[in-house]
C-alpha cells in the first residue's frame, strides 16, 4: 500500500517523507490556495520544490476544463519534472484527455470520483489513478469505504492497471479500512499519517520500561 500526503505545504512534506514511509503527494486548486500559491510561474515552481523532496508521484492538478485547455496544461505540467503525475477532473473532456495522455506516456490521476461507473470510464481511458473522496461520500450518508471495495473489486475482475487512490481521507480508520478493502494508494494529511503511530499502551508500556531501567541502574 502507498502513502502519499494529500498537501501542498512543503515542511509537511518533508516531515511525511523524512518518516520514510513517503511514496507521494497529491494536490489539488484548494490547496495550492491554502499555500498562498497563484501565477502560472509560482504554480511551476511550488510543484518543482516538491519534486525535489519525494522521489515520485507528485499530482499536478489541470484547471481548464475544456479537452484543448487540460492537454496544453497538462502538456506544460508533464514538463516540470518527471514525477508528474497530471490531475484531471471526471468530466467528458477529461476522460478524452486521460486517454490523449495515456497514448503520450504521461500518467494522469483521475481526480472526482463518486461512483463505480466513473471508476471504469476512467479505467478504460487509461488513468493510471483514480480518484475516489471517502469522507465527502461519508459526509452525505453514503459509505466511501464501500466506494473503494467496489472499484478494487472491478478492477481485479478485469485486470486494469489503474491503481486505486482513496482520497479524502480524513482520519486513522479511514485509512486502515481502506488497507483492508485493498486501496492501492491512500492520500491524506500528515497528521493522518502521524496518528497511525499512537497509542496510550505503548506511551505507558515504555515509561514503565525506561523506569525500570533506571532503578535498576540505581539512579
Ligand atoms: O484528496 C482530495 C482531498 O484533498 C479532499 O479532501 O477532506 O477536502 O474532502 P477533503
Amino acid at each position: 500500500m502507498k502513502f502519499f500526503i494529500d498537501t501542498a505545504n512543503l515542511n509537511e512534506i518533508k516531515e511525511a517523507y523524512d518518516l520514510g514511509v513517503l511514496d507521494g503527494v497529491t494536490t489539488n486548486p484548494s490547496l495550492m490556495a491554502k499555500e498562498g500559491i497563484s501565477g502560472e510561474a509560482n504554480v511551476k515552481a511550488h510543484y518543482k520544490a516538491i519534486c525535489d523532496i519525494v522521489d515520485d508521484n507528485v499530482s499536478a492538478e489541470v484547471i481548464a476544463t475544456d479537452y484543448e485547455g487540460m492537454i496544453r496544461e497538462g502538456k506544460e505540467l508533464a514538463k516540470i519534472d518527471n514525477k508528474i503525475v497530471v490531475k484531471i477532473p471526471m468530466i467528458k473532456d477529461g476522460i478524452k484527455a486521460i486517454k490523449y495522455f495515456h497514448n503520450e506516456g504521461i500518467r494522469t490521476n483521475c481526480t472526482l470520483i463518486f461512483s463505480a461507473g466513473q471508476a471504469i470510464l476512467a479505467a478504460k481511458a487509461g488513468a493510471s489513478f483514480v480518484s475516489p473522496f471517502v469522507g465527502r461520500l461519508d459526509d452525505i450518508s453514503f459509505d466511501g469505504i464501500d466506494l473503494i471495495e467496489q472499484i478494487v473489486n472491478i478492477y481485479a475482475n478485469y485486470g486494469f492497471a489503474t491503481q486505486v487512490l482513496a482520497a479524502s481521507v480524513r482520519h486513522s480508520m479511514h485509512l486502515i479500512k481502506c488497507a483492508e478493502v485493498g486501496a492501492d494508494v491512500v492520500t491524506c494529511p500528515l497528521k493522518v499519517i502521524t496518528g497511525l503511530l499512537k497509542h496510550p499502551l505503548t506511551d505507558s508500556g515504555l515509561a514503565q520500561f525506561l523506569a525500570d531501567h533506571a532503578k535498576a541502574a540505581g539512579k
